[in-house]
């Protein structure tokens, strides 16, 4: 296979967000010369650190055909290397996927979330740009969710298999992210199609996947190494506690910052040890301490897991209240509050960090409470669960304002691929090319790089 050089290593990234998974392929020595994103505060995030690349800041469908037409421009007559799309996330569900099928077999019409759409225009680019590799990345049940194509009800992944089965070749692969060394359990789908005829050959010969063999793993594996827990991760970060404005900020780092809990949550959320939710916090009354309260489960309903209703919220023994999450009605009576064995749960140091979303910061969302101190984590430690402070990242400010945009910064990183992914992936395909399929390598990177550009 051809060696590629700096001129061949070209992208077109689609749903960029503010150019997180971008800052990767930059690693990696490809670089990307256009990126579409519909959020004008991404956009801008994304045009401050890819100053050279063209954000087309408006809805795909919208500029679709100015995409391809300055894409070409930008190439000028070179081929693009890669098109890596990542579209949104939260319409995907594989919930039901067969009875939306067959109910639509009985012609009856099924409700569709619109966003999942937008796979159809990523599509299209690809067939008129031609990358010689395309990356999809989603969450696990975008392989089973389904849209409307050519007037049928489809999967997503048979519709880009036959969308681009003329030309290209390849597959979709369930990765998770902590085999690959970020400490984060982190599942998605990552889709790679190839439309160069010598990989595809090679593909056929070996047998093998297009995948980078995972570095790391759950158990010990031999030739991989252990997850890295969050210990490694944020265990050097100066201590925090989210009871008050002076205690839950770092003088040292504006990121590395909490919000406040009130008096109420800040009390579950005390008492809940290490791995546990505070749904099955127990007893802390003087003189009582009686820790055999029922604890907080789930059971099946109709085939759905459903939280338990009748937790109790008073001691069993000597009745007080337990700091177990509750809400207080008008006419002053206590009740459990609804939630999952997952919600207002502590995290354990030893393992990886829980899935960052755009939630990250609330302290009832999956397993978000920091694994030992009151709060939950703070934007610096999830710029590093995410990997994102191994590259040089910048923030843009208006010049009106006067705080770094934390909310824009929580969504960015939320709904990010994490960047260290993409370069260990971009690496692997360039590899492939030069035919050097190393199989351990190691990409290190060094401090945690950050601007805000005002
Ligand atoms: C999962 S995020 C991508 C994050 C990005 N890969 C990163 O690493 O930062 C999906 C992005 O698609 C954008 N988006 C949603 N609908 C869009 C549309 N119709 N046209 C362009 N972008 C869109 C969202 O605003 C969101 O930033």
């Amino acid at each position: 296979m051809s060696r590629m050089t700096h001129d061949d290593l070209t992208a077109i990234s689609l749903f960029s967000g503010g150019g997180i998974g971008d800052l990767g392929l930059r690693q990696a020595g490809v670089e990307t010369l256009l990126m579409n994103e519909i959020v004008p505060e991404r956009a801008l995030m994304a045009s401050a650190n890819f100053p050279d690349s063209l954000v087309v800041a408006q809805d795909i469908y919208h500029v679709i055909d100015q995409i391809k037409s300055e894409a070409i421009r930008l190439l000028n007559g070179r081929e693009l290397f890669m098109i890596l799309a990542t579209p949104p996330c939260q319409g995907m569900s594989a919930n039901g996927a067969g009875k939306m099928l067959s109910n639509y077999r009985k012609g009856l019409r099924p409700r569709l979330d619109p966003r999942n759409q937008l796979i159809l225009p990523a599509l299209s680019l690809v067939k008129d740009l031609r990358p010689k590799w395309f990356v999809i990345e989603n969450v696990t049940s975008m392989r089973n969710t389904l849209i409307e194509y050519n007037g049928e009800l489809r999967r997503i992944i048979d519709v880009v298999r036959e969308f681009l089965c003329d030309e290209y070749e390849g597959e979709s692969y369930d990765v998770q992210f902590a085999d690959y060394g970020i400490p984060q359990r982190r599942k998605r789908l990552i889709t790679i199609y190839t439309r160069d005829s010598e990989v595809k050959a090679w593909l056929r010969a070996s047998g093998k996947t297009l995948l980078p063999t995972p570095s790391h793993s759950s158990n010990t594996e031999p030739n991989r190494l252990p997850w890295v827990t969050l210990r490694e991760a944020i265990g050097h970060f100066p201590p925090l506690d989210a009871r008050s404005l002076e205690t839950a900020t770092d003088p040292e780092d504006p990121l590395h910052t909490v919000p406040i809990l009130d008096e109420r949550k800040y009390w579950w959320v005390e008492h809940t040890p290490e791995g546990e939710t505070a749904f099955s916090n127990q007893c802390v009354a003087p003189g009582c301490g009686f820790h055999s309260n029922a604890r907080h489960g789930t059971s099946r309903v109709d085939g759905v897991n459903q939280s338990l209703k009748d937790t109790p919220i008073y001691c069993e023994k000597c009745g007080s209240l337990l700091p177990r999450p509750s809400t207080i009605d008008a006419d002053g009576s206590i009740r459990l509050m609804s939630g999952y064995t997952s919600s207002y749960k502590r995290m354990r140091w030893d393992e990886p960090s829980s899935t960052l979303t755009q939630n990250f910061m609330y302290a009832c969302s999956d397993n978000k409470i920091h694994p030992s101190e009151n709060r939950v984590l703070s934007i610096s430690e999830a710029l590093s669960i995410q990997t994102i402070s191994e590259y040089h990242l910048v923030v843009p400010m208006k010049p009106s304002a006067k705080k770094i945009p934390l909310g824009l910064l929580k969504d960015v990183i939320g709904e990010s691929i994490p960047p260290r992914f993409v370069e260990i992936l971009a690496r692997h395909l360039i590899d492939i090319h030069n035919q050097d399929m190393k199989q351990n390598h190691s990409y290190l990177h060094q401090g945690s790089l950050f601007d805000v550009v005002v």
